[in-house]
């Protein structure tokens, strides 16, 4: 259930840093993700047999960082589906985690397979009898080791500090792992969209393609270079990708970023709103009014608004600019947002000659608690 690395992955080749090669490599390495594991509507993996979740009753996700968005994504379409999910940071789950006994499913979302505060989360839950699961980029990694089961998210190796393609591969393996899940429990109902949006994702990796071909994201992240903090919305899937979108920006950018869930704005940080905080406002489908209104608001209040999404949305008509998406699934919309998000990031801190692959402080992997 895994690939070989491409010895070629090693190096930098036409790119100027990692992270630009890494966000260029994602049509590649998400249809690598992808590969044999959607067949006649039927999500499959080699190394989860048939039935491995049938007695679970309630799922916990635990993860850190860029993977604690991409376990939002894949909570929210549990919930959809009718089983008890919790996402949970994993320096905080001896506080936030509420019973775990053998119904429990733990699933650790770790890129490295090697955050402490993940592993450590995960021996906690193992220690209550939960079933654990770990969904890890690093084969052989403590995580994939430790675990009941593992699952390889195949988005081959990344070098910059700043998860890109790993996220993007993340999310959709969670959101396989979401409708095998469905599948298997027998308390949980599949999505109503199952056939439409295991359809869509075989046309992911394109897309991809054509919004790295197509993206304005340069020319606004200059025109916003002077700003003194820049703001994230968004609502359900959205809102997962504003927070990313946030973490990236400030992750390489050292400039100020926040996201807020759309309907938050106004209960505080509006009192932080100018005309010099542009504000990106992510949206996955035409009819999330929460996030227009709110990103109407931050507008009335002089910010510069951003729409991030597909074109049919009616924020497109009132915003100052437009990161447009190609029409699919709100599931990979979102992500397709998030490739838009990645792109300002990286064109902000090139712009600002920030050390892109890395970031003062931050290290790819935080092997302690
Ligand atoms: C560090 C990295 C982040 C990453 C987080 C979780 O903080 O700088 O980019 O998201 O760890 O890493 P993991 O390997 O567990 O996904």
């Amino acid at each position: 259930d895994t690939v070989d690395w491409d010895p070629e992955d090693a190096g930098k080749g036409e790119y100027d840093h990692y992270m630009e090669k890494e966000i260029h490599s994602q049509p590649t390495s998400l249809a690598n993700t992808i590969e044999g594991r959607v067949e006649d509507g039927t999500v499959s993996f080699d190394s989860l047999e048939p039935g491995t979740f049938e007695n679970v009753d309630a799922v916990q996700f635990v993860a850190c960082g860029t993977s604690y968005h991409a376990a939002m994504y894949a909570g929210q379409l549990l919930r959809a589906a009718g089983l008890p999910t919790d996402v949970i940071r994993a320096s905080e789950y001896e506080t936030a985690a509420g019973p775990v006994d053998e119904g429990t499913l733990v699933v650790a979302v770790t890129q490295s397979g090697e955050t402490a505060d993940t592993l450590d989360a995960v021996r906690t839950a193992a220690g209550h009898g939960a079933q654990t699961l770990a969904v890890t980029n690093v084969v052989g990694s403590t995580a994939a080791r430790e675990a009941d089961n593992a699952l390889y998210i195949r988005a081959g190796p990344e070098v910059g500090v700043a998860a890109t393609k790993t996220y993007s591969s993340q999310a959709v393996t969670l959101t396989l792992l979401t409708q095998r899940l469905a599948a298997d429990v027998p308390e949980a109902t599949p999505a109503e969209d199952r056939e439409d949006l295991l359809e869509t994702l075989q046309d992911l990796p394109q897309h991809v393609d054509t919004v790295l071909e197509t993206s304005r994201a340069r020319v606004l992240a200059r025109e916003f270079m002077n700003s003194t903090s820049y703001f994230f919305i968004g609502n359900g899937f959205g809102h997962s990708v504003a927070l990313e979108g946030a973490l990236k920006f400030k992750e390489i950018t050292y400039e100020h970023a926040e996201g807020f869930a759309s309907g938050e704005l106004k209960h505080g940080p509006l009192a932080l709103v100018t005309d010099k905080s542009p504000l990106f406002a992510v949206y996955t489908d035409g009819s999330d009014d929460k996030t227009k209104t709110n990103a109407i608001e931050a507008q009335s209040r002089g910010a510069p608004i951003v729409a991030v999404g597909p074109a049919d949305h009616p924020l497109v008509d009132v915003a100052d600019a437009h990161l447009s998406v190609p029409d699919t699934h709100p599931v990979w919309a979102g992500l397709l947002a998030n490739v838009q998000l990645q792109l300002v990031s990286y064109h902000a801190a090139t712009l600002l000659e920030r050390s892109i692959d890395k970031p003062r402080n931050l290290a790819k992997s935080v092997t302690v608690e």
